[in-house]
């Protein structure tokens, strides 16, 4: 069995991210470089990125990294030196957003991923940065405080790529237990999918071939103000195809009807 073969269904989806984030790196005309993509990405990343089917998702990555990287960027510029990525798969912003330097930073993810992400990359990450083998659905919050995160201090939270995996009351119980443990002057970054999206693309052979590997997209809501503002939390949400024509790509989205979400919320 090879490592790959170790991962649990959703964590491949973090090697299909890390491939598009090193298909976007070697365009002439990329938005972003993220240099250690490719080896996270490995065969398997590169595999499923080359599906037909699932080529076309990978424009949605490539306009959320930059506009993600300027709101975690713009909460340690406003003085939130504790950042958590939620669900963090092969991200790299640890190693490649010099912002991050003398921040600390937690990957939150499962224990196979994490292993295998430790074993794939060998740099010296910009924040301090601490690995943190979890399951989302279980208490993460201790093994967090266990790794010196202080809640009573701000903190940047990212969830990126994961909301639309979780069944609707998990998605209730994540934002529940991060807001529990964001001091005020925190930040919440997430991406949404819309439900009117989700339910349009729903029989698309993209999301039957997620279904069919055991990774299918469940949760959407065209309501994520009122998801976070419930919580105490004041969004700014901004339409996925409206940062798309902000950097000058198509959204995977069209140009109207149904749509995604990135929104970024304080506390
Ligand atoms: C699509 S990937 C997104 C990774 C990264 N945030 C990105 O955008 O590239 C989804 C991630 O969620 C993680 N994940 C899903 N359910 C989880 C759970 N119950 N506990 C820990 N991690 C989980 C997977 O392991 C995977 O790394």
């Amino acid at each position: 069995m090879s490592v790959d073969d170790d991962l649990d269904p959703v964590a491949t989806t973090a090697r299909l991210t890390a491939a598009m984030r090193a298909h976007e790196s070697a365009r002439p005309d990329r938005l972003f470089v993220d240099p250690y993509a490719e080896p996270l990405a490995g065969e398997q990343g590169m595999a499923m990125l080359a599906h037909p089917d699932v080529a076309e998702a990978g424009s949605a990555i490539t306009i959320r990294t930059p506009w993600i990287d300027e709101r975690i960027t713009a909460a340690v510029r406003a003085g939130v030196d504790q950042v958590v990525l939620v669900a963090a798969g092969m991200d790299t912003r640890a190693w490649r957003l010099e912002s991050l330097a003398g921040t600390t930073l937690w990957e939150l993810d499962r224990p196979e991923l994490l292993a295998l992400k430790g074993r794939l990359l060998d740099a010296e990450p910009i924040a301090t940065r601490t690995a943190l083998p979890v399951d989302l659905t279980g208490d993460w919050p201790a093994a967090l405080r266990a790794a010196g995160h202080d809640p009573d201090r701000p903190t940047v939270w990212l969830a990126e790529g994961l909301l639309q995996y979780l069944p609707e009351p998990d998605v209730g119980r994540l934002l529940d237990t991060i807001t529990a443990k964001s001091a005020p002057g925190s930040h919440l970054v997430i991406d949404l999918l819309g439900a009117a999206l989700l339910a349009a693309m729903s029989g698309t052979p993209m999301l039957q071939r997620f279904a069919e590997q055991g990774m299918p997209w469940v949760f959407g809501t065209d309501d994520p103000d009122g998801l976070l503002a419930s919580r105490g939390w004041s969004p700014t949400t901004v339409h996925f195809r409206d940062a798309a024509a902000a950097v000058g790509r198509p959204s995977p989205s069209g140009t109207e009807g149904p749509d995604g979400y990135l929104v970024s919320a304080t506390r």
